[in-house]
């Protein structure tokens, strides 16, 4: 009893301490709003605070280089003392009031910081063929979790620009050609890794579709365009998963520095899509103090690395600003209370990381299932796979008995065990090029323990050729490394097309598995059985390979990029700048519009390699019962899918929509992917779906008075299980709709 009594006593005691302190500090009062919070937070600093907040910094040892005056002695040793070494960035907190420093890390697969060892899922463009938002949901959490168990609460994540441009060197930290997929698949991961109480950025806003003179290109595009295109992807993910940053790119946009672009800051983000969080700078990217703030960046990230222009948001700086009245008190108030905001909305503030031990084997159980759900089987001629009761298996190529490819840059992540192939040239950024500790000959070889599995490098073509004679099925392993900083080329390097076609005479069984960061061309397509794209796997990328191959896994995957037939169909021949040493001011006009991927194959009648949503299964599926009803101009679209083969498996219904008079509905092209769903299938089973459809996806943007606009007609809905396989359709008749490109608050 008596010890009841105390313990009643001390309750009451910490409630009224607990009390007094939000009296006195209302932003721990966890009953208020983030953005009340936010504000009393801000109402509380001197000046010489909000600035601290402007600013993230990078590299302890150049920040000691800097001078006095632009990094005061205070932060100099904040950030030596409290950086995580070769981390992407620190902001310093504001230990008076209880503001937590930020800890900013990259990226959209896992954990990067040179020398720490971590779990990378499989690239975003693999798990954006998983057509489910729940995979890369998941893996958001898992890597959020090793990145709070790291000391990090910002993730420099949800990276969701189009793949405009098949040789764009980061097509694969994206998530594809199409805005509906990538806006789901990318809010998925940004979802994720908020629900683990961390910040996540979405990036690299916007039309930052090409490597090549990423810092200087100038890309001209009307705003009708890209709101039909790039920036919807950037404002489905917006909506769907809030995330609490946004990454401006490093290019210009119609001639303004996307990081000072007053249409895409401060009109499309911040008034029309009621964006609530912080614009933070690709790093390098910021131009001018006056501009950049006055045009919506809130956030000068990564000083002084990158070749930066100038420290312009130092505190220095930007006293100046105000004091000549380039930039008013109540701009640094609303950038303040904007990199607070997510802070508060996301439960960072009030669950701090905390450093410690992570399950790496919990954590590669979770990326080999988003690679097993991820991998997309292009070909399987008379069934080759899975290979069942085989007796012999030559391995050829692509390091494949060592591990699985990943792309360079400041996504990649330092795997757990180590990088398996540590030779390769770069070995300096944007490299150095990773294999995965994961060898697929060794995983095939756990799969099939009663057959003889040999290796031969692909090197030698004479020695692969002969192993492949003595083995009744051969699987070559090609490879496209790709990165940060630079675009590819559709073709394979090296001697891989003569090998894979050399292999293909001598065995007839042979199965071609890619690792890549895109889009490939095939010369030896017709000459190859089967072909499984494996992207860039991620840390258990063999284990799903050799499962999938084996027949463990039934494949799911499906295209969220479209394999050109040839260059010729690209819709520019050459990159502005490609191959040439970086900072050359160029100019590209996307004159493709939003026709991008699909639509502009669609436009053209061009026939593809493999259409964009095209996957096999070991299994069939039939597509039935298409539905398509409109209620108020609202349209709702549905379809049951059948399993109609002998295994288990996943299939997804994609659903398109076609106006009968294109030219009258004002699109960019003849179809455009409205909604998809995964259904997981036993047997003979089948299961239905109903989704609304989002309006902006039926409507062009108007820029005479900022609204979307859907033309009166008639549109065919069309279901399917790829753009190029849509075999059932209905047809509905829509009224003429306008509406505000405004979001309600
Ligand atoms: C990249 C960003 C990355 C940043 C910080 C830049 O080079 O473009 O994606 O988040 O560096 O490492």
């Amino acid at each position: 009893m008596m010890k009841q009594t105390t313990l009643a006593v001390l309750l009451a005691c910490a409630a009224l301490v607990a009390q007094a302190e939000t009296r006195d500090r209302p932003w721990f009062d966890k009953s208020k709003s983030a953005d009340e919070r936010a504000r009393a937070a801000v109402a509380a600093m001197t000046l010489d605070e909000k600035l601290l907040l402007i600013v993230s910094y990078t590299g302890k040892e150049d920040i000691r280089k800097e001078s006095d005056d632009i990094v005061p002695p205070s932060v100099k040793a904040d950030v030596v003392a409290h950086e995580i070494k070769g981390s992407a960035g620190y902001v310093p907190g504001i230990a008076r009031l209880g503001i937590p420093a930020q800890w900013q890390n990259d990226a959209s697969i896992g954990v990067r910081v040179s020398g720490m060892e971590r779990t990378a899922l499989p690239s975003s463009l693999a798990t954006a063929a998983s057509f489910d938002p729940a995979v890369p949901e998941a893996g958001g959490r898992m890597i959020a979790d090793e990145a709070r168990a790291s000391g990090f609460n910002t993730f420099l994540a949800g990276g969701a620009n189009l793949a405009r441009e098949p040789r764009n060197g980061r097509n694969f930290e994206y998530t594809g050609e199409d805005p509906l997929l990538a806006g789901r698949m990318t809010a998925g991961l940004v979802n994720g890794i908020q629900s683990r109480h961390m910040v996540s950025t979405m990036k690299h806003y916007a039309v930052n579709d090409q490597e090549s003179q990423r810092t200087t290109v100038d890309v001209a595009i009307s705003p009708a365009a890209m709101r039909q295109s790039d920036l919807l992807a950037f404002e489905i993910l917006n909506e769907l998963a809030k995330p609490g940053s946004v990454m401006c790119s490093y290019n210009l946009v119609n001639g303004r520095w996307a990081c000072e672009n007053e249409y895409l800051l401060n009109k499309t983000l911040k008034q029309d899509w009621k964006f609530k969080g912080y614009v933070m700078a690709d790093w390098g990217a910021v131009h001018s103090t006056g501009d950049a703030a006055n045009y919506g960046l809130d956030q000068f990230t990564g000083y002084p690395c990158c070749n930066h222009h100038g420290p312009f948001y130092s505190a220095k700086h930007f006293k100046k600003a105000l004091a000549d009245g380039d930039v008013a008190m109540r701009r640094l108030d609303d950038m303040a209370q904007r990199i607070l905001w997510p802070l508060f909305q996301t439960g960072a503030f009030d669950d701090p990381p905390k450093t410690g031990k992570i399950d790496f084997v919990a954590n590669a159980a979770v990326s080999q299932k988003a690679a097993e759900e991820s991998l997309v089987l292009l070909k399987n001629e008379k069934n080759l796979l899975p290979l069942a009761n085989v007796k012999s298996v030559a391995v050829i190529g692509g390091h494949a008995d060592k591990g699985v490819l990943a792309g360079g840059g400041s996504s990649g992540v330092t795997p757990v065990g180590g990088n398996a192939v540590p030779d390769i040239e770069p070995k300096k950024w944007p490299g150095p090029v990773v294999y995965m500790p994961s060898s697929p000959l060794g995983a095939l070889k756990a799969e099939l323990p009663k057959a003889k599995v040999a290796y031969a490098s692909g090197a030698d073509i004479e020695a692969a050729v002969a192993l492949a004679k003595q083995s009744e099925v051969a699987v070559v392993f090609v490879t496209q490394w790709l990165g940060e900083g630079f675009d590819g080329r559709l073709e394979l390097e090296g001697n891989q097309d003569a090998l894979v076609a050399a292999v293909a005479r001598a065995n007839p069984k042979t199965i071609v598995v890619v690792e890549s960061g895109g889009a490939i061309l095939m010369p030896w397509l017709d000459q190859v059985p089967a072909v499984l794209e494996a992207f860039y796997p991620g840390i258990r990328g063999a284990q799903a390979i050799a499962r999938i191959l084996t027949g463990k896994v039934n494949p799911s995957g499906h295209l969220p990029i479209s394999f050109p037939a040839s260059n010729a169909q690209l819709a520019h021949a050459e990159i502005p700048g490609f191959g040439k040493p970086d900072g050359i001011p160029v100019h590209i006009t996307y004159h493709e519009g939003a026709a991008i991927g699909y639509k502009w194959y669609d436009v053209n009648g061009y026939k593809p390699l493999f259409a964009f949503g095209h996957g096999l299964s070991y299994t069939n599926f039939a597509v039935a019962e298409p539905k398509a009803d409109v209620a108020k101009g609202a349209l709702t679209v549905g379809a049951a899918l059948r399993n109609t083969g002998k295994l288990a498996g996943k299939g997804v219904v994609q659903v398109y929509v076609a106006p009968a008079d294109l030219k009258a509905s004002g699109w960019e092209a003849p179809k455009r992917l409205v909604a998809f769903q995964k259904l997981d299938l036993q047997p003979g089973a089948g299961n239905t779906f109903t989704q609304a459809v989002d309006p902006r996806l039926l409507a062009t943007y108007e820029v005479a008075d900022n609204s979307w606009r859907v033309r009166a007609g008639t549109y065919r809905v069309l279901f399917g299980q790829a753009a190029d396989d849509l075999p059932m359709s209905v047809d509905v008749t829509l009224p003429d709709m306008t509406w505000s490109a405004v979001h309600k608050d």
